[in-house]
């Protein structure tokens, strides 16, 4: 699968991010928790630097609780507060908020003696596209969704979205972007955040059954009521075609429609909660 993942005009951001970078207080570094290591740029830990920063695992109503507990470790163990949320449902909102202020306690306490200064914090929310940067913003802001361009310099001026929570929010996220290696736009593939028509859906959804057979096979055997012990992926797809009814007016197997069903199904959470990847040391 050799494609560009996205747009050309969507890479150039890093000036417009180190710029907006400038008036943040703390970063908010959004992570997919299904994928916290392929949703990350790595080049974070060097365009932030001094910033404070929390790694918010968003999305966790799709990801398993014991992996976000095990990423939360990791990232703690690292250096990293990091927090679990769901921005859709509102899960780990105030947690996050709580933990912005802690961080920035001695500093905020500082500023707030200063009567020229502003008292909220200024959070700047990074992550890599469709990761729910908006619909975060959106969550602590307490506001309908509205799509934030992930096209640097659409959004011409900067605004600020304030909280009621002495907490601002830059509105122009940062984008970074993911690492670009086979394994990482599977990943992402998988959880639809690259558009389906530029990807080859049958063979995704043969290396998602492989993936899920590693992580989740008996969620992948509950969803469909099949067995999968000793079964390859191709077994499986169809197995599932046959349940489905996913059979060509020839009786051959439509692989097309299956594929769509699996990762429909994979993206809706139909198989339950699942967590794609581990730390490190750990899996
Ligand atoms: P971005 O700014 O980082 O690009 O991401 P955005 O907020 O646009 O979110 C991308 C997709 O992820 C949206 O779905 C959004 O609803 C979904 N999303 C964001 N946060 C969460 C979460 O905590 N849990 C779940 N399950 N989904 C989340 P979409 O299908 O592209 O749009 P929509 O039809 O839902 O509006």
């Amino acid at each position: 699968m050799n494609i560009n993942w996205f747009p050309k005009h969507m890479r150039s951001s890093e000036v417009v991010l180190r710029k907006n970078l400038k008036s943040a207080d703390i970063i908010f570094e959004i992570l997919d928790a299904r994928i916290p290591r392929c949703s990350r740029d790595e080049r974070i830990d060097l365009i932030t630097k001094e910033k404070p920063r929390i790694v918010v695992l968003n999305k966790c109503d799709l990801s398993d609780d014991a992996g976000d507990r095990k990423w939360v470790a990791y990232f703690e163990k690292n250096g990293a507060k990091a927090v679990t949320v769901s921005a859709v449902h509102g899960n780990g909102i105030k947690k996050l908020i709580k933990s912005a202020h802690g961080a920035l306690s001695g500093k905020t306490s500082k500023l707030h003696n200063m009567k020229d200064r502003k008292k909220a914090i200024m959070a700047m929310v990074v992550g890599i596209p469709n990761v729910g940067k908006s619909t975060l913003i959106n969550a602590i802001a307490g506001k309908k969704k509205t799509k934030i361009a992930n096209k640097p310099g659409v959004t011409k001026v900067k605004q600020r979205v304030t909280t009621r929570n002495q907490l601002e929010l830059l509105d122009t996220p940062g984008i970074l972007w993911p690492k670009e290696d086979e394994e990482t736009f599977e990943s992402l593939a998988f959880i639809g955040a690259i558009k389906d028509e530029v990807l080859d859906l049958e063979t995704l959804s043969l290396s998602l059954m492989k993936k899920l057979i590693d992580f989740a096979p008996a969620n992948l055997a509950r969803r469909y009521q099949i067995h999968v012990h000793e079964q390859s992926p191709l077994e499986i797809l169809e197995c599932i075609a046959m349940k489905r009814g996913c059979i060509r007016k020839n009786k051959n197997i439509d692989y097309m429609r299956v594929s769509r069903i699996v990762l429909g199904d994979f993206r809706k959470g139909k198989f339950g909660k699942i967590t794609l990847e581990m730390p490190e040391n750990d899996a």
